[in-house]
């Protein structure tokens, strides 16, 4: 079968080698040209990972110079192409020299289609892996660490901070909006410490339903309640000596908040059930896109332990805020992904970069990266559209039923405005307005503003 996007380029002008070459590549698609003005439109049309190059080519036949100029042009166009020169018999010296000029490999007349085959499968796995290394390269300058993709001095200072205290212990809450990559943060962060090499433990505190969390977290003794058939331990012994992290903290149960307060104290576990305090070395990491300081004002979160999980905060900025991120962003996942639709020509428009960086993201990296699935998936052509992304612009207001309703928004939005900006003084607010006192009271009662 035929993979998609293996090109092959042959340039031969002998017409009965040709038809031969034409069905010898089962696994490419072949372009067949006869001379160098024609194999260098065809590059530039779809450019090919393999050209098999005969020296000999019109209006130089019998010679070598046309086949080492098309060479030269090719390699000078499309430097990663791998070019095999196929030269007459006993013909070594110039097959030399096209390897000097940067020739990958070359093969003698008589042409054997069949080695010719298993020469171009090879190079072209060559280009293969040279360019799946340059694309790696390429990610890897926007990479500051291990998964984390930005160029933005805000995302580059949390990654800062990330390098400073992983080596540490300190236990550190991450803070940001849904989608920012708080995990891929603690990731990044458990990577990088001495635990390395010890497990990352996980813990939705969101998603686990109050009566299991509790033993999720701390485990349990067999008989220790209906349905506890054999010891078990919690996800905290499981981190021992790595990182335990309790993504969505701000959903704990109250009554749990206290049992992990103690665990952060005494750093021993109890099972439920149990009665032996087990010791538990874990570094700690918390996330959550909820404010804190709200739950702590509203009861729903004990201060004392946001203390204890707070030693270090990282914020994680909302993605609109990081600048340049968006555009870097959408083109490494543009890049991951197409290859996988195996479509790796695809591009944004024009349009499309623009309607990117004007919206506002509010689901963040995750939107993007779905977004751009997306995309991928709708594209028709070569180009990602913002229809594609469906990012096209907000569909205008609604025709207004009538003037009578335009005049009244337009009315309330004016008296509100200048009651707040006078601070609720009639007197004020109706000089304001040009209008007297009792005309701004019955405005007030019409338009149903309570001051
Ligand atoms: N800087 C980044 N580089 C590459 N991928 C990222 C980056 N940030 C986030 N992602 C990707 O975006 C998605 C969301 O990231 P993540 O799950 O870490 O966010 P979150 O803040 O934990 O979100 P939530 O609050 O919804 O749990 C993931 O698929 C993640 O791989
Ligand atoms: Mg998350």
């Amino acid at each position: 079968m035929k993979k998609n996007n293996q090109h092959l380029l042959v340039v031969e002008d002998d017409k009965g080698l040709q038809s031969q070459l034409r069905w010898a590549f089962d696994d490419f698609e072949v372009a067949i040209t006869g001379d160098r003005v024609e194999a260098i439109n065809s590059l530039r049309r779809i450019p090919p990972g393999v050209v098999l190059l005969d020296l000999g080519l019109p209006p130089d036949p019998g010679g070598v110079t046309e086949g080492l100029a098309t060479l030269s042009e090719i390699l000078a166009l499309a430097p990663e192409t791998k070019v095999i020169i196929v030269t007459g018999d006993n013909d070594r010296a110039n097959a030399v020299k096209a390897i000097a000029l940067g020739a990958y490999d070359f093969h003698q007349k008589p042409a054997d289609p069949e080695l010719l085959a298993l020469l171009v499968k090879r190079a072209y796995h060559v280009y293969e892996l040279e360019r799946e290394n340059q694309r790696l390269h390429q990610s890897d300058e926007n990479m500051p660490l291990r998964g984390i993709i930005t160029a933005s001095p805000q995302m580059l200072k949390v990654c800062r901070t990330i390098e400073k205290i992983a080596p540490s212990n300190i236990t550190t809450l991450l803070l940001g909006a849904s989608g920012t990559g708080k995990e891929r943060c603690a990731q990044a962060l458990h990577e990088l410490s001495p635990r390395a090499e010890k497990s990352l433990v996980a813990i939705n505190c969101a998603a686990i339903p109050e009566n299991l969390l509790e033993s999720e977290l701390f485990g349990y003794e067999k008989g220790a309640f209906t349905g506890a058939v054999k010891q078990t331990p919690g996800k905290i012994e499981y981190a021992h000596e790595g990182t335990l992290f309790l993504d969505e903290v701000g959903d704990l149960p109250m009554e749990l908040q206290a049992k992990l307060l103690r665990f952060l104290q005494e750093r021993v576990v109890e099972r439920i059930g149990g009665r032996k305090e087990i010791p538990v070395d874990v570094r700690i990491l918390c996330a959550t896109h909820q404010n804190l300081q709200d739950l702590i004002s509203k009861g729903l979160f004990r201060e004392d332990l946001y203390y204890r999980i707070s030693e270090i905060v990282l914020e994680i900025p909302p993605l609109k805020d990081r600048e340049g991120d968006v555009l870097v962003l959408a083109k490494s996942f543009l890049n991951q992904m197409a290859m996988e639709y195996n479509n790796p020509g695809l591009k944004f428009s024009i349009e499309a970069i623009v309607a990117m960086e004007a919206y506002d993201w509010p689901g963040n990296v995750r939107e993007l990266e779905s977004r751009i699935k997306r995309g991928i998936i709708m594209a028709e052509g070569q180009q990602i559209t913002e229809e594609d992304l469906e990012l096209t612009s907000a569909p205008a207001e609604p025709m207004p039923l009538n003037l009578k309703e335009v005049r009244e928004e337009a009315e309330r939005r004016a008296v509100i405005r200048a009651m707040s900006h006078y601070n609720q003084s009639i007197t004020d607010a109706a000089n304001a307005l040009g209008i007297t006192r009792p005309t701004l009271y019955n405005l007030l009662e019409r338009l149903g503003i309570k001051s």
